[in-house]
């Protein structure tokens, strides 16, 4: 991870991100791109990049759900999620994380915060602590969709167009969205996690009002949906003249 984002969320006030994500708009939002999440979730669980523990409550109350354990790289954030009463929290990077192998059935990360990540890091280390046929379950955001609609707000924010269109003059971090389902898939099955399902959140840019909510399944889906939803699955390993 890039030091500029790490400063980033080591610094982050926990008070004023769960204000962000506690705004009515903000928490339709999130709660669309949970739900497959939770859906996914059994057994032992680990979430990466907890936060302040948001979607820890939601998974105690799963009756599938046998254990929680939140993990975080910023010692505030999981400050808050204690406060609020959670009690298996690690502060450790995703990139490396601090468990034994096949230790967990279901591991995921919420939001788009792998998109900051070393992903084939972060794929590897979950393959190692995730039990055979054990679910990853995660979220990125459309690059497509993401450039559009930031291109837009800040069109409507400074009244001109971007000194750089890369960049969008620097907001948001879009040029680090999911440009790539098949390379992302292909990552997966190098650390040794075969994709089980994709969908991603029904959106048009522009025309969200005549969108039902909802979700489009495949791949395809990707180039117009907001979020994009993976599960993959933990592939058995087969040892040969074991028969
Ligand atoms: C967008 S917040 C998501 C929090 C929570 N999952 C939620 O859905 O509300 C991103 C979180 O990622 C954490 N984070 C950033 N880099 C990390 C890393 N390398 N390893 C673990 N956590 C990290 C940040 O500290 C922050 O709490």
């Amino acid at each position: 991870m890039k030091e500029d984002l790490l400063l980033r969320w080591l610094t982050t006030d926990p008070e004023a991100y769960d204000r962000m994500v506690g705004d009515h708009q903000m928490a339709a939002y999130v709660a669309t791109i949970d739900a497959p999440l939770l859906a996914a979730c059994q057994g032992r669980v680990l979430e990466l990049a907890c936060g302040t523990g948001r979607l820890l409550r939601l998974l105690d109350a799963r009756p599938e759900v046998q254990q929680v354990v939140g993990l975080d790289i910023a010692p505030r954030m999981l400050a808050a999620a204690a406060a609020r009463g959670h009690r298996l929290l690690v502060q450790a990077s995703a990139e490396a994380l601090p468990f034994s192998a096949g230790r967990f059935d279901t591991i995921l990360c919420a939001v788009y915060t792998l998109r900051d990540l070393e992903r084939s890091k972060v794929y590897t280390e979950v393959a190692r602590v995730l039990r055979p046929g054990g679910i990853l379950a995660f979220t990125l955001r459309s690059y497509y969709t993401a450039y559009l609609e930031t291109l837009w707000r800040e069109f409507l924010r400074q009244g001109r167009r971007p000194r750089s269109w890369r960049h969008l003059d620097g907001a948001d971090g879009v040029e680090r969205d999911l440009k790539d389902v098949k390379a992302e898939v292909a990552a997966l099955k190098r650390a040794g996690l075969r994709l089980r399902e994709i969908s991603s959140v029904r959106f048009l840019p522009f025309l969200r009002r005549w969108i039902r909510p909802g979700y489009w399944h495949g791949g395809m889906g990707a180039f117009f949906g907001s979020d994009v939803i993976f599960v993959a699955e933990k592939a058995y390993s087969l040892i040969s003249g074991s028969l």
